[in-house]
This record gives C-alpha cells, sequence and structure tokens, in this order.
C-alpha cells in the first residue's frame, strides 16, 4: 500500500460550515476568514453558495462574498474559490459576481435529492446539464458533489452501485473533480472503501475528492481508507464547522486542522502552514463565540496556554 505524496484540501467551511449557523454571520467575517485560509496555504476555499436565500438565509449574500473575495487585495494568485450553483439560475447569478468555478451538487438518494434541491436525481440531471454547457461555453471550471454516498438520513444504507452511477453521470458532464459526501457521516471504513472501489470503475480515482462529516466520529478513519486505495482529494471544514440543513443531526465536515495533522503526521504534503491555520480556527471560532471542535486545535490551545 502506497499513500500518495501529496493531497489537496478542499477548504468548504465558509459554505458548508457556516450554511447551518443560525445567526448571520457577517459578509466581512466571511470574507476575512476566507482570507486567512488563504494565507494558511489552501489552494481551494468553496466561498458561498447561489442557493435560494429563502432555502437557507445564511447564503443570501452570496455575491457580496463573493466579489469582495475577488476583488481583495489579499487574493492569493492560484487559489480556486469555488461556489455552489444548484441550477441555471444560480449559475447566471455566481459569474455575475465573478465566479470563475462552480460546484453542481447532485445525491445518491431520491428523498435526499427532494428535500435538499426540491427535484428528482433524474431532474437534477436535467438541471446539471443546463450549468455544464453554460460553464463550459464561458470556459468556467466545474466540480460536482454526490450527498448520501453510503448512508442517507432518510432511506438508509445506499447501494455503491447508486453513488457510483451518480458520480459517473456528473464526471461525464464535464466535473474535472467529483466529490464523494458521506452527508450524515454514518460511513466506516470497509463501507466507505467498497463505495469508492464501486465509484473507481467508473470515474478514475484522480478524479474523486472524499467529502466525511464527522457525525460518528468516523472521518478520520474513512480518509484513511480513503488514502489506502490512492485518493487525494478531500474536503475539510475550519474548526468542523457546520451540518446539513436538510440532513438533521449530521454534524460539521472532518474539521481541516485534524486531517492536516493527519497528513502530516503520515508525511504526506498539503502546502498548508499549521500555524496559520490554528490562527484561522481561533478567529472564526471567536466570531461565532464558541469552541472550535477541532481536537488538533483543542490540544494546540491547551499546548500553548502551558508554554
Ligand atoms: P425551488 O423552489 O424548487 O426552485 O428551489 P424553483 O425553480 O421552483 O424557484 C422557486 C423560487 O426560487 C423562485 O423565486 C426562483 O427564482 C428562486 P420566487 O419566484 O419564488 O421569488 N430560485 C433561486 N433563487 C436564488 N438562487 C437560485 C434559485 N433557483 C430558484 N439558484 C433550489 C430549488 C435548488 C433553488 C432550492 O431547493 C434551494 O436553494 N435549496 C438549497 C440547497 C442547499 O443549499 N443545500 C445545502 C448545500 S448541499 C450540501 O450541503 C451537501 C454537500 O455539502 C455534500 C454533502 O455533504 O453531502 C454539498
Ligand atoms: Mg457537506
Amino acid at each position: 500500500m502506497t499513500l500518495p505524496k501529496h493531497v489537496k484540501i478542499v477548504e468548504v467551511g465558509p459554505r458548508d460550515g457556516l450554511q447551518n449557523e443560525a445567526q448571520i454571520v457577517p459578509a466581512a467575517v466571511k470574507v476575512e476568514l476566507i482570507e486567512r485560509l488563504a494565507a494558511a496555504g489552501l489552494s481551494a476555499i468553496e466561498v458561498t453558495s447561489f442557493v435560494s436565500a429563502k432555502w437557507v438565509p445564511q447564503m443570501g449574500d452570496n455575491s457580496a462574498v463573493l466579489r469582495a473575495v475577488l476583488s481583495s487585495t489579499k487574493r492569493k494568485a492560484g487559489v480556486a474559490y469555488p461556489v455552489l450553483t444548484p441550477n441555471l439560475k444560480g449559475f447566471e447569478a455566481a459569474v455575475e459576481a465573478g465566479a470563475t468555478e462552480v460546484a453542481i451538487f447532485g445525491a445518491a438518494s431520491e428523498s435526499f435529492s427532494q428535500k435538499n434541491i426540491n427535484c428528482s436525481i433524474a431532474e437534477s440531471l436535467q438541471r446539471f446539464v443546463a450549468v455544464a454547457d453554460a460553464a463550459r461555453a464561458l470556459r468556467i471550471g466545474m466540480r460536482g458533489y454526490v450527498s448520501c454516498v453510503v448512508a442517507c438520513p432518510y432511506e438508509g444504507a445506499i447501494d455503491p452501485a447508486k453513488t457510483a452511477w451518480v458520480a459517473k453521470q456528473l464526471y461525464d458532464m464535464g466535473c474535472h473533480e467529483v466529490s464523494l459526501g458521506d452527508t450524515i457521516g454514518a460511513g466506516t471504513p470497509a463501507a466507505v472503501q467498497c463505495m469508492i472501489d464501486a465509484c473507481a470503475k467508473d470515474v478514475p480515482i484522480d478524479k474523486l475528492a472524499g467529502h466525511f462529516h464527522d457525525t460518528y466520529g468516523m472521518a478520520i478513519a474513512n480518509i484513511y481508507a480513503a488514502l489506502e486505495l490512492g485518493m487525494a482529494v478531500f474536503d475539510s471544514s475550519i474548526a468542523g464547522l457546520g451540518g446539513c440543513p436538510y440532513a438533521a443531526g449530521a454534524s460539521g465536515n472532518v474539521a481541516t486542522e485534524d486531517v492536516v495533522y493527519l497528513l502530516h503526521g503520515l508525511g504526506i504534503e498539503t502546502g498548508i502552514d499549521m500555524d496559520k491555520l490554528m490562527a484561522a480556527s481561533q478567529y472564526i471560532s471567536r466570531q461565532l463565540g464558541r469552541e472550535t471542535q477541532a481536537k488538533s486545535a483543542k490540544a494546540w490551545l491547551a499546548k500553548r496556554s502551558v508554554s
């Protein structure tokens, strides 16, 4: 078993993390968080989502946040700033605000697709084709997400073949990367490896990413299991922020700090500066008025207070 030498982390805290916050976080705080994450060395930071503000009020400032990030003097060259776009309306608004990379998001579960984006899987794929065509015409990069890749909050276990089928549809549509989301964090390493093996038959492993929520505390184990299969892109959320508004009880993504700690401990390069990452984690935790969910950040803080 050879683990990858380099791993890319896609930071999803400003979107997946904050979308679940009941209190509206000021746009300026979101922008500063994104700037701090870029300064820490993250090369891909999901900025916001162009969804309905009636559905997800926290993302109602999407255009303002994206414009501010892209026009900031602190914008870092080489950093990708993708945004979620569920349909053509969202795509057009994202482009208007300057987006250069978008992400479409589907599901391997019919019930979750209905709850999350108000349509069936088949309807969602039709909407995505329209987004993909528009993105291709404008040379805008497109990422894809599949939610509920191992389990669904409404349907229980999901057949790996179903996940693989949806992942292939997104890949064939032109997604440069398909992120496999364990939305409710119910997966365990064997189930995750079985699901990734199924997907990798249809989509090359270097085009697949892992997106593990940490509800059951399995995310780090699942990342290790995915590394063993050669996966080298993982989504994570600073301070372990977040959840999903349409998956009750789902906790945040695995914390970026914990993933970086794991990867650096394994000798895998990430390009991320741990001290700057911890500072970004402290910044957003203070702004939200609560403790970080990242175990490594808690340990780092405790060590600093005794030294
Ligand atoms: P809908 O109600 O079915 O849309 O919502 P519609 O086309 O019937 O339009 C209804 C109204 O919404 C209209 O406005 C449209 O203009 C408006 P009205 O005439 O009533 O004033 N509308 C929009 N407004 C802003 N932006 C848009 C947009 N589209 C239509 N893009 C829609 C469909 C997808 C918009 C809705 O269901 C929605 O916004 N859902 C939110 C989905 C979401 O953000 N979920 C969380 C992110 S996914 C996630 O967290 C999982 C992930 O992390 C991976 C994992 O963990 O598994 C990615
Ligand atoms: Mg998620």
